[in-house]
């Protein structure tokens, strides 16, 4: 992407029927980092997230908790679902509920174009429904449980909760009307979908039919009314994707509308169908742009299974934050996990990945760097002398990590990335090693040595700094302030992270930056 282009960037949004675990966290985490990176680029970035609060989940909680949707859902946003953007550093840009006026205003407009224009219809429908999924299923998604609770009852695959069967009039959008245009879409914008496994998986649902869909409920009002029948709800999915739009202007605000859209979307796996398929097909109805891209991002695993609250296989993300802080939090998963794979959950792999490479591999170097600037040069940095084959190497893999940090963001390879910048780490340590700068010290005859060593390490942790500040904010900017980067870190030219500017003068860390852990505070021991 060229600079000053739009980036827009959603999550999905979050049912507020529980409080996040880290599954939820994963997803805040991958598209911050994505706004981020797009902020630091020169994009005009805006980053939504928010949440999901119609329907029947959250309606048979809220009764379940004595209480009135609204009031619930009021209390979890509250409660749980905004401190979470703040307990993982989340930078973004707004925040909707389907509840908020500006989006029920939108989603009217939208709903009342498509009725206008014979794109939804009145019928019957009797089906298997899931209020968990908030979907109806088909056969092939259900299976039958020998044992348990539910022995001999037909179970959600996703939830393994029995489903309910349905009988209602409702009005139905006219989907298969699109399956051509669907098949036509992910032929011609072939990164429309990815990755690829989840792209294929798509492709082959959308060519086995689609159907049309049920968008409206009349056996409980805990939605948006229709307008041209209010003796129905919208179906929850329905309103809660158009969020996408009704955040951003669509119906109101024009301008704005177009200068965002389309979006980048990352969604779960899990959700994809309903990204990449009932979404673009109602912006095809409407006549709008479809998505830039729908990135279907894997599960974060415990035990093998999918982790989730309503298997009490949840943790909570603070649990990890309290002792490994949220730069860590936001580095672990978004190293260890190939974006786009499912992964799985360990306490010892944090740990061990904290303390292998943020303490002892970026912390340590950031600390040594810094404390033999003060020591040798009573914290000024020196102006290098003539330049060796090591340092000129240094600078050049500085370079090249700049360069191959932003080509793996821009394919949403965000562990790619990481693993490319520390390869900078990893050499500045062994630059280290090998120049034995505190040898070169004992000599004063190699005063100028020195200066040019000493010059290059504080090159490549000014390169480090600019490259990491979107995963570790906190500890990067720490480090730009400790030696000396000009200017706010967060508008450094990403794009440029090799060629930093820079003043006179280190002033020494306050702490390190990861600090050892003591094993037996972690919830692992
Ligand atoms: N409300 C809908 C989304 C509507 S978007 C128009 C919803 N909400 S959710 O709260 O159930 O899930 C939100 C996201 O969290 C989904 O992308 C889902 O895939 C993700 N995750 C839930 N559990 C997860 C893991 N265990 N691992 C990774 N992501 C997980 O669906």
């Amino acid at each position: 992407m060229a600079a000053g282009e739009s980036f827009y960037i959603a999550t999905p949004i979050f049912y507020v029927n529980d409080v996040p675990h880290i599954g939820h966290a994963y997803t805040e985490v991958a598209a911050d980092v994505l706004a981020r990176w797009h902020r630091q680029a020169g994009d005009d970035t805006w980053l939504l997230t928010g949440t999901d609060e119609h329907g029947q989940k959250i309606l048979r909680t809220a009764v379940a908790n004595d209480t009135t949707p609204k009031a619930w859902a009021d209390k979890l946003v509250a409660d749980a679902w905004q401190p979470l953007l703040k307990t993982i550093n989340i930078s973004n840009d707004d925040f909707i509920r389907t509840t908020d006026e500006r989006h029920e205003k939108a989603v009217l407009i939208f709903l009342q174009k498509l009725y206008d224009d014979g794109f939804i219809y009145s019928g019957e429908y009797e089906g298997y429904y899931c209020v968990g999924c908030e979907e109806y299923k088909q056969l092939d998604d259900l299976m039958e449980t020998p044992d348990g609770d539910f022995a001999g009852q037909l179970v959600c695959k996703i939830h393994g909760r029995p489903v309910e069967i349905l009988k209602e009039k409702n009005y139905f959008f006219r989907m298969s009307d699109f399956q051509q245009k669907l098949l036509d879409l992910y032929e011609s914008q072939p990164d429309f979908i990815q990755p690829e496994s989840v792209r294929n998986e798509i492709i082959q649902f959308v060519r086995g039919g689609l159907d049309d869909l049920s968008i409206s409920r009349s056996s409980f009002d805990w939605g948006i009314t229709i307008p041209w029948d209010h003796s129905h709800v919208l179906y929850v999915w329905f309103d809660a994707l158009l969020n996408y739009i009704t955040a951003i202007g669509y119906g109101t605000d024009t301008a704005t509308f177009e200068r965002r859209w389309p979006a980048v979307q990352l969604v779960g796996k899990d959700i994809a169908r309903f990204h990449a398929v009932i979404w673009p097909a109602m912006l095809m109805a409407a006549g709008l742009p479809v998505p830039r891209k729908v990135f279907g991002h894997g599960w974060l695993l415990v035990g093998g299974e999918k982790m989730s609250k309503s298997k009490l296989t949840g943790i909570a993300p603070s649990e990890i934050t309290d002792t490994f802080g949220a730069d860590a939090f936001r580095y672990y998963f978004m190293r260890a996990i190939s974006f786009g794979q499912d992964g799985s959950f360990s306490w010892e792999d944090l740990s061990a990945r904290y303390q292998a490479e943020l303490a002892n591999g970026f912390g340590n170097l950031a600390s040594r760097v810094i404390a033999m600037v003060t020591r040798y040069r009573g914290g000024a940095v020196p102006t290098p002398g003539p330049f060796t084959e090591a340092d000129e190497a240094i600078f050049a893999t500085a370079r090249r990590v700049t360069a191959e940090a932003d080509a793996d963001v821009e394919r949403l390879a965000i562990h790619d990335a990481l693993a490319s910048i520390w390869t900078l780490v990893d050499e500045l340590n062994g630059y280290i090693t090998i120049q034995e700068p505190w040898a070169i010290a004992k000599d004063p005859a190699r005063a100028e040595r020195l200066d040019t060593v000493l010059f290059t390490v504080v090159r490549g942790l000014g390169t480090l700094a600019v490259l990491l500040a979107p995963v570790i904010p906190e500890a990067a900017a720490k480090l730009w302030a400790s030696i000396g980067g000009l200017g706010a870190l967060s508008e450094q030219d990403i794009r440029a992270a090799f060629d930093w500017a820079g003043g006179p003068v280190v002033t020494p860390l306050a702490s390190s930056l990861f600090p050892r852990i003591d094993q037996s505070e972690s919830p692992a021991a």
